[in-house]
């Protein structure tokens, strides 16, 4: 049977919102108010509103938005920034282009987010910040990393790239993720749970200091047009993707609950699947799967699902196949072993909003299959 199921399915939300989003971006272009058109800043309000914090400043991709935030802070060069090494690059690449220095630091082999217990060990009188990463859609533990960073004096940027209306909530710490440190930022890449039509990015905060030096930085480091401040980048959201997300942003929730439900049906179908472990929760986060990864016993079985998956038109994806401290343009001589042994056993199944529940049983039945015949 020639199934072929896209990862994310990109083109079927379209077809859901097809026409306020034809109408939006036909509004733009009617009044060629590509850049800093009215939908940009209706779109920072609505998004701070819905986040409850007090500063959105939307930007060009969720890259930019971490090189705002370290931008914005200013920190003596080399000073050293902790943060996951089992993550996307993008912030060890923003580090390391701002002068400063990536500490690597292992996981949690549940939740794949950083362990909290070896923050403290990773501090020298270097440090000035640590990053963690909402890797996959939940929030890392900010109840012990904001605890750490007070008793230190350390900033927290938060990137919230993959988990976009996840929500924290524990004993003394509670708001949605990205919003809980000094700084957060997220991505608008099209398979983000907020996602946009190309490129876009946002930057939070509650501080209006940092809030007023990110807003001036992504603008050229102008304070007022053709004064310019401070060194800045060029780096906004256009009307059109601002216009798209508005119209996307009111069915955020529903869309986190699809993929809920989806991670739910397939934690339930494997549940005496003992072959490999689910995903875990993080304790006081909730999960907005913006991956569903499934935990393997070994290399060997991970590749020989993937192969199988491929064979039966069902993509599945290795996030992420080497570790940041692995790279060679970040490399470091240092040893994590739970990293590196997630990068050998891990495998995201398709998961979106539009995953129809036909496809999730072909996706579910093909895996029990695949088992069974073991
Ligand atoms: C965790 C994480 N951080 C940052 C980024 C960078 O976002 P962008 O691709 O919009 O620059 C991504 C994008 O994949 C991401 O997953």
């Amino acid at each position: 049977m020639p199934h072929t199921i896209p990862l994310v399915n990109l083109q079927a939300q379209y077809h859901r919102l097809k026409s306020d989003i034809d109408k939006a971006v036909i509004e733009v272009m009617e009044s060629a108010a590509y850049i800093q058109g009215s939908q940009v800043k209706n779109f920072e309000n609505n998004l701070a509103q819905f986040l409850n914090v007090k500063h959105v400043i939307s930007c060009a991709n969720g890259t930019d938005a971490l090189q705002l935030a370290f931008m914005a802070l200013n920190l003596p060069e080399g000073s050293e920034v902790i943060t996951p090494s089992f993550s996307y690059a993008a912030l060890a690449e923003v580090i390391y282009l701002l002068k400063l220095k990536p500490i690597f630091v292992d996981i949690n082999e549940s939740t794949f987010l950083i362990d909290e217990n070896l923050i403290e060990h990773a501090i020298t009188p270097n440090t000035k910040a640590i990053a963690p990463v909402h890797l996959f859609g939940q929030v890392a533990n900010m109840e012990v990393i904001l605890e750490i960073a007070k008793r230190y004096n350390l900033y927290v940027i938060e990137d919230n790239a993959q988990a976009i209306g996840a929500e924290y909530c524990s004993p003394s710490v509670s708001g949605f993720g990205g919003t809980l440190g000094h700084i957060g930022t997220t991505s608008f890449f099209p398979s983000k749970n907020l996602g946009c039509f190309g490129d876009g990015g946002a930057v939070f905060t509650n501080d209006d200091d940092l809030a007023m030096k990110i807003r001036m930085i992504a603008n050229h480091g102008q304070g007022e047009k053709y004064k310019h401040q401070v060194i800045g980048i060029n780096s906004r959201l256009d009307t059109m993707q601002a216009a798209i997300l508005g119209v996307k942003l009111p069915h955020l929730k529903s869309f986190t609950m699809a993929r809920q439900a989806a991670a739910h049906s397939y934690n339930q179908s494997f549940e005496s699947v003992d072959w490999f472990h689910v995903p875990q929760k993080e304790m006081n986060s909730t999960h907005v799967f913006n991956q569903y990864t499934l935990r393997l016993k070994s290399k060997e079985d991970r590749d020989s699902l993937k192969e199988f998956l491929n064979k039966n038109g069902i993509p599945s994806m290795i996030y992420y196949p080497i570790p940041l401290h692995k790279q060679q343009a970040y490399f470091q001589n240092v040893s994590l072993p739970i990293s590196e042994k997630m990068c050998d056993r891990v495998l995201s199944l398709p998961i979106c909003p539009e995953l129809s529940i036909e496809n999730q049983e072909y996706i579910i039945n093909t895996i029990l299959q695949f088992y069974k015949n073991k």
